[in-house]
């Protein structure tokens, strides 16, 4: 099932989806989490310090899994999401490093790599999986025209994910990796929840298709209409053109 939230108000979006997440930290022994890295999360993230900041929530025993990384990047360099991942959120609060997943962008082995991650995720099934979708409608860097039965693997990065790739401290797109790694789109169904995160008019079109279009794998974040438990968290900008009545408005 689906349900769509829109929030007129940013910092209550965020608040929202940070109080979904620690929620589910209180209530479970071993919470598991999957973080996306990105623009959209980022508010998020900064609820969540400020909540552990003032001793509201404790991540001891959360696991932490992210959802993609670029290949051949080593997971210190600055533009790796698994460093925007740690400078964003996880060296702000209590989580135990050796508790964080990130996929090795510069593993020799790449197969192998998301062997083992597929491995670690089903044994650390995810409770909650945040997502945001990308200009040409992936989620994590699952492009357009992936098989939906996919597990984690290698992926050739569409032109509009270098493009985006710009605002993640790149200074020029001849900079940005041609390949990436993801979580597959099965991987991702796998998870318990899903939240979907969308800001802003340029994320519009895409949240229509996503939520109204036809479940297609050249749309891969339609995917999401076939999961059985998807918040779908949007500000007013993006969720303009969806059907009126079709969603909650706060
Ligand atoms: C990030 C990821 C991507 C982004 C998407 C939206 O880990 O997997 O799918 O969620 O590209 O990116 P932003 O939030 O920058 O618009």
């Amino acid at each position: 099932m689906i349900k769509v939230i829109t929030f007129e108000n940013e910092e209550k979006l965020d608040q929202f989806v940070a109080n979904a997440i620690m929620q589910v930290v209180h209530e479970k022994a071993h919470p598991v989490i999957g973080f996306a890295t990105g623009s959209t999360p980022q508010g998020t993230y900064e609820q969540l310090i400020k909540a552990y900041q003032n001793k509201e929530v404790d991540f001891t025993h959360t696991t932490a899994f992210n959802l993609d990384e670029y290949v051949g990047m080593n997971n210190d360099h600055p533009c790796s999401f698994a460093k925007a991942m740690r400078d964003t959120l996880f060296d702000h609060i209590n989580i135990s490093t050796n508790q964080i997943h990130a996929l090795q962008g510069d593993a020799i082995d790449m197969n192998e790599e998301c062997k083992k991650y597929d491995e670690a995720i089903a044994k650390e099934p995810i409770d909650i999986q945040l997502l945001g979708i990308g200009m040409d409608g992936h989620i994590a860097y699952n492009e357009p025209g992936t098989s939906f039965e996919s597990t984690t693997h290698v992926v050739d990065l569409h032109p509009e994910s270098i493009q985006s790739s710009l605002n993640y401290g790149f200074d020029r797109i001849e900079d940005v990796p041609r390949r990436g790694v993801s979580q597959g789109i099965q991987t991702i169904m796998m998870a318990k929840q899903l939240i979907m995160i969308a800001k802003g008019s340029k994320k519009a079109e895409l949240v229509k298709r996503m939520l109204e279009g036809s479940v297609d794998e050249q749309f891969p974040s339609s995917i999401i209409q076939r999961h059985e438990n998807v918040l779908v968290v949007l500000d007013v900008e993006a969720a303009k053109l969806l059907q009126e009545g079709t969603y909650e408005k706060r």
